[in-house]
């Protein structure tokens, strides 16, 4: 299995390349970034485990070919590259510099390997995935299936927030709530009405406890950007939660990753990409195409998705979050799609 990372020098990258190379269904590790990618390479080679690494930098702009060297025969692309968040900015304050980042990279993933698939991190993810979809539409190469926007961080958070909250260990939540919606502030919301041992002592919240729960999850993010005082944003905890959804990735090329107890880690796709999801993007989701649903995968590619209307729990003001996400995430779709339509590929 080869694994691509573009970005792999950042914040992001450097952690998330270690982790990688600890998983030994890797076979090649390619390391791509434009600055400072051969060192992290030398170093990570040197630990004991199956995965040959390897490192690509162009020489100067125009040079494509360290990119398409580094994507060649990819089974899968994870994407931590472009600038992170300073305090007082929003994650749609990155999309002028790392739009065109995601842009240039996808064209160079649909020119050299079109069947991988490919997980985005870089923000804002409710605008560069639809961007990464549109590029793979224009290049006639759009697998629905193989095209995955990271929110796993929010569920990791949750998770953890949650654990607290009720006094059980954060790891023992995972797969009984679920986090739904986009990435970015009020567009993520968190669903913890699923499982009744949770629920029970949800329903035990006073209001206030709820809402603050709710608010440091949508606004985790923006806690990690104060904290780091000007020097990022959460870079230890989203390798952490890209490996998690990296590692259901690779596991899924040798069985499928559903599970009828627990619930998938959720994902932002391309709804119209599925049967049942121009049905959901209608009927529930106000035309909004794009939205994060739990997604059990196989072959590396969506084997199914858990539709939060038809097959989990919602509450009434679970349901007064997605009205307003659906808001923000129609906005912030329509800008990545639009900028691809006036872009020159
Ligand atoms: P960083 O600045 O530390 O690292 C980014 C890396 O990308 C750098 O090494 C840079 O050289 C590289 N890069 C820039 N342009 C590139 C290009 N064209 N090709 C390849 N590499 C390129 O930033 P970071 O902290 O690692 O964050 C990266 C991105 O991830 C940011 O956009 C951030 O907002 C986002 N992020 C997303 C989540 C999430 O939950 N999805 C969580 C945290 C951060
Ligand atoms: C996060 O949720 O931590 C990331 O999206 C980074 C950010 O800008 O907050």
């Amino acid at each position: 299995m080869k694994v691509t990372v573009c970005g792999a020098a950042g914040g992001i990258g450097q952690p998330l390349s270690l982790l990688l190379k600890t998983n030994n269904l890797i076979d090649e590790l390619a390391l791509y970034d434009i600055v400072n990618v051969f060192g992290v390479a030398a170093d990570l080679s040197h630990i004991n485990s199956n995965a040959v690494v390897t490192g690509y930098q162009p020489k100067d702009k125009s040079d494509q070919s360290a990119i398409r060297t580094a994507l060649a025969g990819s089974n899968l692309v994870i994407i931590p590259a472009g600038v992170p968040r300073k305090p007082g900015m929003t994650r749609a304050d990155l999309f002028n510099i790392n739009a065109s980042i995601i842009r240039d990279l996808t064209k160079n993933i649909a020119l050299t390997c079109p069947d991988a698939s490919i997980l985005i991190i870089s923000n804002p993810v409710n605008s560069t995935v639809p961007i990464a979809a549109e590029v793979l539409k224009k290049f006639g190469v759009f697998n629905p299936k193989k095209l995955f926007g990271v929110t796993t961080l929010d569920s990791v958070r949750a998770e953890t927030f949650l654990g607290q909250l009720i006094g059980e260990s954060p790891n023992s939540v995972k797969g009984k709530i679920s986090v739904i919606g986009g990435h970015s502030g009020d567009t993520i919301i968190p669903l913890v009405n699923i499982t009744k041992s949770i629920s029970d002592k949800v329903s035990n919240f006073s209001d206030k406890t709820y809402d603050e729960f709710i608010h440091r999850v949508q606004f985790g993010g923006d806690e990690v950007v104060k904290a780091k005082n000007g020097a990022g944003s959460a870079t230890l905890s989203m390798a952490y939660a890209g490996y998690r959804f990296a590692e259901n990735i690779l596991q899924s090329f040798f069985s499928s990753t559903f599970n009828s107890t627990y619930i998938p880690d959720s994902a932002f796709i391309y709804l119209p990409g599925f049967q049942k999801g121009e049905l959901l993007v209608s009927k529930k989701l106000n035309g909004v195409e794009f939205f994060s649903v739990p997604v059990a995968l196989k072959n590396g590619e969506v084997e199914s998705f858990v539709d939060p209307f038809e097959d989990l729990t919602i509450t009434n003001k679970e349901q007064k979050l997605i009205e307003v996400a659906l808001d923000g995430l129609k906005k912030s779709i329509d800008q990545g799609v639009s900028f691809v339509k006036g872009s020159k590929l």
